[in-house]
């Protein structure tokens, strides 16, 4: 569980102590998304989105080129990913959304990887077959969130190793020890096919302009930890002779537990997407909020939304209405409305949530080879 006294720790796999999103921008060397590149993105896709409004997406690099490209006629492909370490929560969902949004509006290709050697690889615990399995079950998230099949790629490590060695052995020969260990805070203890594993989450990036023998620009969206995988992908690109990918960073939902980033391993912390009503009503009822000691200390003095894992449901998923949102903010802040009754305002959110999301998960279930980046092969081939 993270604890805020910790120190701040962000790396693709540690986030430990409370995160501070304005450092890890000036650490991480990316930039601020500024109110002209949100309205650059909603002039071309004709309406807000929510997750940008409210800065849950806060960061990028070379956004605005990629917005250019897309202005010129230059279409970019999507590329996201997912480690199957365990089970999928609601958090792992936010930047999926919002990709979503992106492929629709941009009409973009999406690479979506799933590394499982790299989970293999980190998680000790972990067996081949284990990690397969969850890949499997992964997947059903992944698709359930509602892709475009003819645009979806989703590319498994292990399974399309013939379609990802080639750029992959020519990243690595780019990044030595040293960078990588820099980069990545890799000790002497870590196995080499942790230290490999770089090279393989570089390959998304190039592999459409890889197949087709094009340029395309290509933008990653997803949570701020993994910026350090495209500071390396970025610097070795051009000399490959591909592009540098642009991405859009999101911050993480925090857990219902408080504290900075949810975890599948501590089971109260996060709401999982299979998750019975039952579970999910209870995890909603026990999280943790800014509310008083009393009842009539919090009806005289009000709560506090800013540290509030409840309010923070309503911002990153259940409210993109900014006027719902205001509205219980005030209530909260005023006084007007208590914890207990808050959260029973969100678990039934949250249950309909749920539901709709397994019924969309059984429906994949027997047409995930149609999302298949094995079609490549095809494309290959011409
Ligand atoms: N390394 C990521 C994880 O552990 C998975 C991943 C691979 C990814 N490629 C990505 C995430 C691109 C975001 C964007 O979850």
């Amino acid at each position: 569980m993270s604890n805020d006294d910790e120190e701040m720790v962000v790396t693709p796999w540690t986030v430990k102590g409370k995160v501070d999103y304005d450092r890890l921008i000036e650490l991480f060397g990316t930039e601020r998304i500024t109110p002209e590149l949100k309205e650059r993105m909603y002039e071309v896709a004709g309406e807000k989105h929510f997750m940008l409004d409210r800065d849950l997406f806060f960061s990028h690099r070379d956004l605005g080129w990629i917005l250019d490209e897309y202005d010129k006629g230059n279409k970019f492909t999507l590329y996201t990913g997912r480690g199957p370490s365990g089970q999928v929560h609601i958090g792992h969902l936010v930047p999926w959304i919002f990709t979503k949004w992106m492929q629709e509006k941009f009409k973009a290709r999406l690479y979506f990887q799933i590394t499982n050697d790299e989970k293999y690889f980190f998680e000790q615990d972990l067996s081949l077959d284990q990690v397969r399995k969850l890949a499997y079950d992964n997947i059903l998230d992944i698709l359930a969130v509602g892709f475009e099949p003819e645009d979806t790629y989703v590319l498994q490590d292990i399974e399309h190793i013939d379609l990802m060695y080639e750029i992959a052995v020519r990243v690595a020969k780019r990044v030595t020890f040293s960078t990588a260990r820099a980069v990545f805070g890799f000790e002497n203890s870590m196995n080499i096919g942790g230290i490999w594993f770089p090279a393989m989450q570089a390959v998304p990036a190039f592999i459409h302009s890889w197949v087709y023998g094009t340029n395309t620009p290509c933008i990653i969206p997803c949570a701020i930890d993994q910026d350090p995988h495209w500071r390396v992908t970025r610097d070795v690109a051009e000399r490959l002779g591909f592009l540098k990918p642009a991405s859009i960073q999101n911050r993480f939902l925090p857990p219902l537990t408080g504290g900075s980033k949810m975890s599948s391993s501590e089971p109260m912390s996060a709401v999982l997407t299979t998750d019975t009503p039952k579970m999910a009503k209870k995890k909603v009822m026990n999280a943790f909020t800014g509310g008083r000691d009393s009842a009539d200390e919090q009806k005289r003095l009000g709560a506090n939304p800013d540290v509030c894992s409840v309010f923070k449901y309503y911002e990153f998923l259940f409210m993109p209405d900014d006027k719902d949102l205001a509205d219980i903010e005030k209530k909260c802040r005023g006084g007007e409305i208590l914890c207990g009754e808050c959260k029973q305002i969100l678990a039934p959110m949250m249950i309909e949530f749920l539901d709709k999301h397994q019924a969309a998960r059984e429906d994949v279930k027997d047409r995930i080879h149609e999302f298949s980046a094995g079609r490549l092969r095809e494309d290959l081939k011409r």
